[in-house]
């Protein structure tokens, strides 16, 4: 297999505890593995070297949180949001009908626009969700669909269909429509908020999850508190996403708990919520993930750039906690960070994805903002940028 040697690097962010932040450093790509780590001076021959001239490089962003399942758009209800309307969680309905009345080549095709569009922006690992199908026939076929992501989350469990019982709508998430879905997906997530499921309703759809073999997701406290944070920690999710609203005991149960705090800025932004408390989540001790969050509805992005540069001017993170949020972070709410193959991390056996920033180092992602800074991408070993 061709090896390639990428030298003359400025800073490389390796997100490895015993490698750190290396300076004028070499790596090289072995297939789709990263075969080697150094000091440029030491670095082996290969059969290619690229050489990045000083600039800044970091592993490829982990995206941990999406939903690009589906069709249409939103921009009216943005629009109106934009001038003064609140953000409501019913707005799912216009894209569950959109979605359910496209085709399954659509669907597909739009999934591959955003992954590539994402990927062009240094994005080499992404998850995907399920969840503007909501019946049986129309999840299975988005699960499918959203193969072509790294990871895949069936989130039947998004809204209950307008004008059917909650209660009869969860027995069936908990059913028929998990035993139709398990087989293609990893991860199980529910909406556990006010207006989407409850408490209960969200226990409910975990544990048929859990019981399937499946690893948990959440989505909780977007849009006001809620009991979505502990009953993720409580039940061992890998990642409670959103955060927005969080009280002291929210944040001391996950700093206590393997579970991840994904944040997702562009989508706090786009529906006018407050930014989360990423400060007392971090000086707490829980392990924080950005993700752009990228859908229809609260948060059309694909920017993880966006995410860091929003992170450090308006969440009071570092440059290095927050690019560190965006790549490994995400790797943990992936559990995708240790062994062969890993993401979000640059040392030898983890996966050949890399990001080269157009910048001497990390901090131009927020000093430079809005400017694309992506010069060059390898993911799975090839180059893609
Ligand atoms: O993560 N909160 C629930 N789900 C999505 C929004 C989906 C939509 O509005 O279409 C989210 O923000």
């Amino acid at each position: 297999m061709a090896t390639t040697v990428i030298t003359g690097i400025g800073e490389l962010t390796t997100n490895d505890d015993a490698l750190g932040t290396l300076t004028d450093a070499a790596l090289v790509l072995d297939g789709d593995r990263i075969a080697w780590v150094g000091s440029a001076s030491d670095a082996p021959a290969a059969d290619e070297r690229v050489d990045v001239e000083g600039r800044a490089v970091l592993p490829g962003w982990v995206d941990s949180h999406s939903h690009l399942v589906f069709a249409g758009d939103r921009t009216a209800e943005f629009a109106a949001r934009m001038a003064g309307k609140p953000y409501q969680a019913g707005g799912i309905a216009v894209t569950v009908g959109a979605t359910r009345a496209a085709t399954d080549e659509e669907l597909a095709a739009n999934l591959r626009a955003h992954l590539d569009e994402a990927a062009a922006q240094g994005t080499t690992c992404m998850e995907t969700k399920t969840g503007y199908g909501l019946t049986v026939a129309d999840e299975l076929r988005s699960a499918k669909v959203a193969a072509a992501a790294d990871e895949v989350t069936f989130l039947g469990a998004h809204l209950v269909p307008p004008g059917e019982d909650a209660d009869s709508y969860v027995d069936l998430v908990c059913g028929e429509m998990l035993d139709a879905v398990a087989p293609h997906v990893g991860w199980c997530d529910v909406f556990c908020e006010h207006g989407a499921f409850d408490a209960d309703q969200s226990r409910r759809v975990l544990e048929a999850a859990k019981a399937r073999g499946l690893g948990l997701r959440v989505h909780g406290n977007q849009l006001q508190q809620g009991p979505g944070v502990q009953l993720a920690v409580e039940l061992g999710a890998a990642s409670v996403d959103h955060c927005t609203y969080l009280d002291e005991s929210d944040v001391d149960a996950l700093a206590g708990s393997d579970t991840v705090a994904t944040l997702l800025p562009a989508c706090d932004l786009s529906t006018r919520q407050p930014l989360p408390d990423a400060r007392a989540l971090l000086d707490a001790g829980a392990t924080v993930a950005l993700a752009a969050n990228c859908n229809p509805g609260s948060s059309y992005t694909s920017s993880m750039a966006f995410c860091v540069t929003t992170a450090v001017l308006q969440m009071r993170m570092t440059v290095e906690e927050a690019v560190r949020a965006a790549t490994l972070g995400g790797a943990k709410a992936l559990r995708r960070d240790s062994g062969e193959g890993a993401v979000g991390v640059l040392r030898e056996g983890a996966r050949a994805d890399v990001h080269v920033l157009e910048a001497p180092s990390t901090t131009w992602l927020a000093y430079r903002p809005g400017v694309p800074l992506t010069r060059a991408v390898w993911r799975k070993g090839e180059r893609i940028r």
